[in-house]
């Protein structure tokens, strides 16, 4: 019989998983279905307790719920538990268990341009979401220094008092990382400035960026921000979103099936996707 797998989210409509996943499933020959369904706040529990009735294998959980639906599972691991929020759900014996694979796949796709976070000076651009996630995996890294620049500053003084785990973090304003940019070996711009349609936008100039340093945008709509190719323009190596993407879905698809997928065949997909609108 079919294996269901599912993405929950609000909206969904332009989810790319669906496509991605489902290639996997075939390419895989496994006789599976990735259905994107679109659940409000109010039904979420109602959602999750159907995918369990129904014998889910799996689903992704993407925004607003990443965080709403962790009491609605079996058990959750420690460093989705940590983060807050859960993006991979994954069947174990009729028990839903709630993943993070956000921050461990940004980590994986950085892999190539930074084998080692260790001794690194690192410095996030922002405070929310996708910054705590990637901040929590950073932190077990042990890099030498892991800051974070946000409008509000006390949300990143938040986030840094939160974490568990060990490492020598302070929280600065953008005018203030303007002036630090330097100092950093790696660079991660975790806000939604400059996603399309507000191309134009960046949170802060680079002059200050060093020519050695590796800059990263998780945004991947356009596919060159415009503060990643001031980035590049500057000298350094640069990332934007797609790998982040591919590899926490990379991530979901080895918990549920056991296997790490190919993802320069995902990375071509989601390309082929983003094909014709990407600014
Ligand atoms: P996500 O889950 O995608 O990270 P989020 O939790 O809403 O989204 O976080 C958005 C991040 O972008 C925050 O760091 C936010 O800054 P604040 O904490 O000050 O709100 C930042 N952000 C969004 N719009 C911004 C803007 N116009 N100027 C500066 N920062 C902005």
């Amino acid at each position: 019989m079919k294996k269901l797998f599912a993405v929950l989210g609000d909206p969904i409509g332009h989810s790319m998983s669906p496509f991605m996943l489902n290639d996997l499933f075939s390419f895989y020959n496994m006789d599976s279905v990735y259905l994107p369904f679109h659940v409000k706040g109010e039904n979420l529990h109602d959602a999750v307790k159907g995918l369990k009735a129904v014998g889910v294998g799996g689903f992704n959980v993407t925004v607003p719920h990443k965080s709403n639906i962790i009491p609605f599972l079996d058990g959750i691991d420690e460093l989705a538990a940590n983060i807050g929020a859960v993006n991979t759900v994954v069947n174990e014996n009729g028990q839903l268990i709630g993943y993070n694979t956000d921050g461990p796949g940004f980590l994986k796709g950085l892999t190539s341009l930074v084998p080692k976070i260790a001794d690194q000076k690192v410095l996030i651009i922002g405070a929310g979401g996708a910054a705590r996630a990637i901040y929590f995996t950073l932190a077990k890294e042990n890099p030498r220094k892991l800051d974070i620049a946000n409008r509000t500053i006390e949300r990143a003084v938040s986030l840094i008092n939160e974490c568990p785990y060990s490492v020598s973090s302070s929280a600065c304003s953008f005018d203030e990382a303007y002036e630090l940019l330097g100092e950093y070996d790696l660079v991660i711009q975790t806000t939604m400035i400059g996603m399309s349609p507000k191309i134009y936008e960046q949170p802060i100039a680079l002059n200050n960026l060093r020519k050695q340093s590796v800059f990263c945008d998780i945004i991947y709509n356009p596919i060159e921000t415009q503060i990643l190719k001031e980035a590049r323009l500057n000298g350094a190596s640069i990332q934007n979103g797609i790998d982040m993407f591919v590899y926490q879905g990379a991530l979901a698809f080895e918990k549920w099936t056991g296997i790490f997928p190919d993802v320069n065949r995902m990375r071509d997909n989601v390309l082929k996707q983003l094909g014709g609108k990407t600014c």
